[in-house]
């Protein structure tokens, strides 16, 4: 398989030109829609195992919201138990076909610099507003990782304006770091008014969204009451001179993103 992968061109020309202007790479179909829908799928049944302690017979969005509403800790630790060690979260996320689709877009040695994250967003599953929905922020402020360094997106559900897919700000992350002010845990920068022009990619399970930590992006309104399923992956460049000559900072902080 790896030979096979390896003669690919993950990343035509076209797509690595826009990529390096806008600061996103859109990738259709990267995965197999089935072994994305497993992601979510383990997750759920996480949370399965407790319904079955608590007798809930429901639909799973109506366990869930039982669980959260009933058993509130128990529902925290369904969540931290996910991000701590999900087999198919850490196994993705590690994936050949990611690794040469980094070295593609110039990321030739790419170290993973924080853990795998997998969000399931619902304003009716958060305790408060900045847990399901973010403010506009760049990933970098919190990593000081490489210049080049990028997140990876993988929704785990369809999405689209309705439930809440990302919102970009094309071209921000050019701009370098920007100043920023505290809101909740997240640091909400200015952006200035030529960059405010957003766009919120419809994407379907099987599709991934590569950007520059540096772009700008905030999380849509989940106008439904679905759950936004998704995963975030980023990975630095340990060949990055910037990075090498900064000292390979890394002071990301886990913070509890349940509560
Ligand atoms: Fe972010």
């Amino acid at each position: 398989m790896g030979m096979d992968l390896e003669k690919r061109e993950l990343v035509t020309q076209f797509q690595y030109d826009q990529f390096k202007d806008t600061g996103i790479l859109i990738l259709k179909d990267f995965f197999q829609a089935e072994r994305v829908a497993k992601i979510r799928e383990s997750a759920e049944s996480v949370f399965a195992r407790q319904f079955n302690r608590f007798g809930y017979k429901d639909s799973f969005r109506k366990n869930i919201q039982d669980l959260f509403d009933n058993n509130f800790d128990d529902f925290v630790n369904c969540g931290k138990i996910i991000q701590q060690g999900l087999w198919d979260l850490y196994e993705i996320s590690t994936d050949y076909k990611i690794k040469l689709t980094l070295n593609q877009i110039g990321i030739s040695s790419p170290n993973m610099c924080t853990r795998p994250v997998l969000f399931f967003n619902n304003k009716n599953l958060a305790k408060e507003d900045v847990y399901y929905k973010t403010p506009p922020h760049q990933d970098w402020i919190s990593m000081k990782s490489s210049d080049n360094s990028v997140v990876i997106w993988i929704p785990l559900v369809d999405v689209n304006k309705k439930n809440g897919s990302v919102i970009f700000y094309p071209g921000t992350h050019k701009l370098g770091p920007l100043n920023y002010e505290r809101i909740g845990g997240f640091a909400k920068v200015n952006i200035p008014d030529e960059y405010k022009k957003t766009i919120q990619p419809e994407l379907k399970v099987g599709d991934v969204v590569i950007f520059s930590t540096l772009l700008v992006h905030e999380s849509g309104d989940i106008e439904d009451d679905s759950i936004r399923w998704s995963c975030h992956f980023r990975y630095t460049d340990l060949d990055s001179k910037d990075f090498i000559d900064r000292g390979f900072p890394n002071p990301y902080e886990y913070k509890p993103i349940y509560r």
